[in-house]
Formats: structure tokens, C-alpha cells, sequence
């Protein structure tokens, strides 16, 4: 069981090593294509964090004997390349949609590698995944608040809005306290 959890944790983060890289490159494209100066700002600081998330994620496999996907780590700087262009085509609506989507799965996946961290014996990696769902989190509903401004918002299907921020770690704590060795449904 700890080992079966150890291999889903190396294997989220080599993911999520990647799709840092991804977003990195493609919100690099997004604060260049937006002109409101607030946006910038905020996209670029966004850009920043994923940066930052990479280096913990990448200190995390490390620390796990672990290496990235050379295959993952190509694909990611395709596919971040090609959206951080597309930022410059498609108008303003369509990426912070898609930016604010993606990061609400983020989230998830942060949350679900610290149980996946708690139940392999890596307890020393679930503050450092937490704050990355928290910090996720925050992503998330700068780009809904975003999509909301925006004249279609009233029409739009939105995607599946994320529990309140502190339910993070309240139903972390209440899972390792109650159900030990779980990962919550999707
Ligand atoms: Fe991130
Ligand atoms: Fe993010």
C-alpha cells in the first residue's frame, strides 16, 4: 500500500512538473497579449508562482530518487509555447476561460498527491502540496472573477466552482484524523 502510494505520488508529480512548465510558458503569452496593466501584473505574478511550484515539485521528485519525463517535459513546452501564441489570436475571453478551468483541476491534484504523500510516509512533502492547492486556488478565481467581467458571462456555462479555500486543509485534516490511508473521490 505505502509503495502503490508512493509510485501515484511520483507519478502526479512528474505530471504536474511538466504542466508547471506548460502553464509557465503559456501565461507568459497571456500577460504579454492582455494590454489592461492590473491584468498584466496579475498574470505575470501568476506566471511567477508556476515557476516557483516547478522548483518545490522538482526538489519533491528529488528528494524521491525520482526523474522527470523527458517526453512530458517536450510536450509541455509544445503545448505552452503553442497556447502562450494563441493568447495573441484568439481574443481575450478564451484564455482566461481555459486558464481558469485548468487551475481548477490543479487544485485537485495538489490535494489528492498530499494524501498520496500522507499515506507513503512522506508526511514532511503535505504542507508544501497544500499551500501549492491553496495557491492554485487563488489562480482559479482570479480567472473566474475575470470571465465574469465580460459581457457573455451571464450565458456562459462556467465550470464546476472549487469549495471554499479553507476546506483545503479542513477536509485534509478531518480525512487523516477520521479515514486514514484514503484519497477523496473526484
Ligand atoms: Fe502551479
Ligand atoms: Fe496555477
Amino acid at each position: 500500500m505505502r509503495e502503490h502510494n508512493e509510485q501515484q505520488l511520483i507519478s502526479l508529480l512528474k505530471m504536474a512538473y511538466s504542466a508547471e512548465l506548460a502553464a509557465a510558458y503559456a501565461y507568459r503569452g497571456h500577460w504579454h497579449s492582455v494590454r489592461d496593466p492590473d491584468e498584466r501584473a496579475s498574470i505575470k505574478r501568476i506566471e511567477d508562482e508556476e515557476w516557483h511550484h516547478r522548483r518545490l515539485v522538482g526538489a519533491m521528485l528529488g528528494k524521491l530518487n525520482a526523474r522527470h519525463s523527458r517526453f512530458q517535459e517536450v510536450k509541455a513546452v509544445m503545448i505552452g509555447r503553442v497556447l502562450g501564441v494563441l493568447c495573441h489570436l484568439s481574443g481575450w475571453l478564451a484564455p482566461m476561460y481555459g486558464a481558469g478551468r485548468l487551475e481548477s483541476r490543479n487544485i485537485r491534484e495538489y490535494e489528492i498527491a498530499a494524501r498520496h504523500a500522507r499515506d507513503s510516509g512522506h508526511e514532511s512533502f503535505i504542507d508544501c502540496l497544500l499551500t501549492m492547492a491553496e495557491v492554485e486556488w487563488e489562480h482559479e478565481i482570479y480567472f473566474r472573477s475575470r470571465v465574469a467581467t465580460h459581457r457573455w458571462a451571464p450565458r456562459l456555462p462556467l465550470w464546476l466552482q472549487p469549495p471554499p479555500k479553507e476546506s483545503i486543509r479542513h477536509s485534509f485534516e478531518r480525512e487523516t484524523n477520521e479515514v486514514p490511508m484514503s484519497v477523496p473521490p473526484a
